[in-house]
Formats: structure tokens, C-alpha cells, sequence
């Protein structure tokens, strides 16, 4: 068994991106590396926990010591997401794309040689972070979100904590020119029941070692 202020803990992880069909070869996509996703889990395993990995197509490799559950959409994340509880926490780090194509293609569309272009219809996905945290019972102990802002970090994640009833939200300025999208540093803003912390600028891995620490100092409260 596994060493660690996690051992016997039992911790679900989303990341990445998740890419929506528009046929057989065309998709829609948030833009995710999975990079802080996949450092969380890699630092939650490294603490003892026994973590379900469940991620979208991201570009940078999962993590070793991790059960790893490779998904494409919304649908697919939630449904694995729900196969993988219970859990003591669950931390939603994944950049969910907020709308499915409604018409998607079975047969690739094709060029029709008068210059229209296909319409495309939407459909809204379901809110796994909120779908989880808005659980009865079965709920875990600890719910966490990601919450990728431009403006009023604070305030716009400490509505979206209450908005979507998790207990923490990992907030994070991705303005253009901060350089966070797809790069090896973040700058986060913890939101809990107590208010807003602002963490210095860290290297991912080292924002994924602090958040796993307090995620084992939560646990280990019992929270
Ligand atoms: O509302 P917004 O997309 O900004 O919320 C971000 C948080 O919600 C992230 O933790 C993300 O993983 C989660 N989320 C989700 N399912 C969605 C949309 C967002 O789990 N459909």
C-alpha cells in the first residue's frame, strides 16, 4: 500500500481539453495543454492518493502511478467521472467545452461546389464539476474547480464557487500575456469558505504540490 498523508484516499482528477464532433474528422475544442491537470495528479499520487486520472485529448503525456481513463467529450468526461466515484475529493481541472454540435455529420461533410457552408447547431453540455458538487449522497468530501479568468479573478471565481456549490476554486488569470495558456508557470488564487488567497507566481508543479498538500491537510481534517 501506498506511503503518504494520502494513503487510502481515493481521488478522481479531470484534464485537458475535451474535443466535440462536428463529423468523423472535424472537431471543436478548448485550447488545454492539461498541464496543471496532469501535475495535480502526478503530486496527489506522489502524497499517497489513489487517483483516477480522466482526461480529454491533451498534449502533454499523463502521469505515471495513475489510473488513467482517456475520454473525448463532455458525455464521455461525465459518464467516467460518475463510473469513478465514490471518492474522498475530486478536483475538476479539465477546460469542458460548454456546447456539443447538436447536428454532427455521421459521414464526413463534404465541399457542395456552391459556396454555402454548413450551419451548425448547439447543444449545451452538462456542468460535471456542478453535476458532482450538487451530488446528495455520494457526494465526495472535497470538491475543487478551475476557474480560467481575464478580469476580477476574485470575484468572478467566488461567484462561480457559489454557483456551482464546490468547496474550492483554483482561479487563474489567462489573460494573453501572462504566458500561463500552454506555459510552465501559474499564478492562482486559492477561493474556499474563508475568502480569496493569492499564491506567488509557481512553476505548475510546484502549484500542483502546494494544492495537494492542502488537499491532504483538508482530508486529513476530515473535511
Ligand atoms: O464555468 P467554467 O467553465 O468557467 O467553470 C470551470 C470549472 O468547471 C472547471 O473546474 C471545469 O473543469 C469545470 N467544468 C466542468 N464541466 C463543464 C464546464 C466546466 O466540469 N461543462
Amino acid at each position: 500500500l501506498a506511503d503518504g498523508p494520502l494513503a487510502g484516499k481515493r481521488i478522481v482528477v479531470t484534464s485537458g481539453p475535451t474535443h466535440e464532433p462536428i463529423d468523423p474528422v472535424r472537431y471543436i475544442a478548448n485550447r488545454s495543454s492539461g498541464a496543471q491537470g496532469t501535475a495535480l495528479a502526478r503530486a496527489l499520487a506522489g502524497l499517497g492518493a489513489e487517483v483516477v486520472f480522466v482526461t480529454g485529448p491533451a498534449t502533454v503525456p499523463p502521469p505515471e502511478g495513475v489510473t488513467v481513463i482517456l475520454v473525448e467529450t463532455a458525455q464521455q468526461m461525465l459518464a467516467a467521472v460518475q463510473g469513478a466515484l465514490p471518492a474522498d475529493a475530486a478536483v475538476f481541472a479539465a477546460a469542458v467545452a460548454d456546447w456539443r454540435v447538436a447536428n454532427a455529420a455521421d459521414q464526413k461533410m463534404k465541399k457542395d461546389g456552391t459556396g454555402a457552408a454548413p450551419a451548425l447547431e448547439f447543444a449545451e453540455n452538462p456542468d460535471i464539476l456542478a453535476t458532482v458538487a450538487q451530488m446528495g449522497t455520494g457526494r465526495p468530501a472535497l470538491v475543487v474547480g478551475f476557474a480560467a479568468e481575464t478580469e476580477n479573478i476574485a470575484d468572478h471565481a467566488t461567484a462561480k464557487r457559489a454557483r456551482k456549490g464546490c468547496d474550492w476554486i483554483v482561479a487563474n488569470d489567462v489573460s494573453p500575456g501572462t504566458g500561463i495558456m500552454g506555459g510552465a508557470e501559474n499564478e492562482v488564487t486559492l477561493i474556499t469558505a474563508n475568502g480569496a488567497e493569492t499564491w506567488p507566481r509557481l512553476g505548475k508543479a510546484q502549484v500542483a504540490d502546494r494544492l495537494a498538500a492542502r488537499i491532504a491537510t483538508a482530508l486529513g481534517q476530515g473535511v
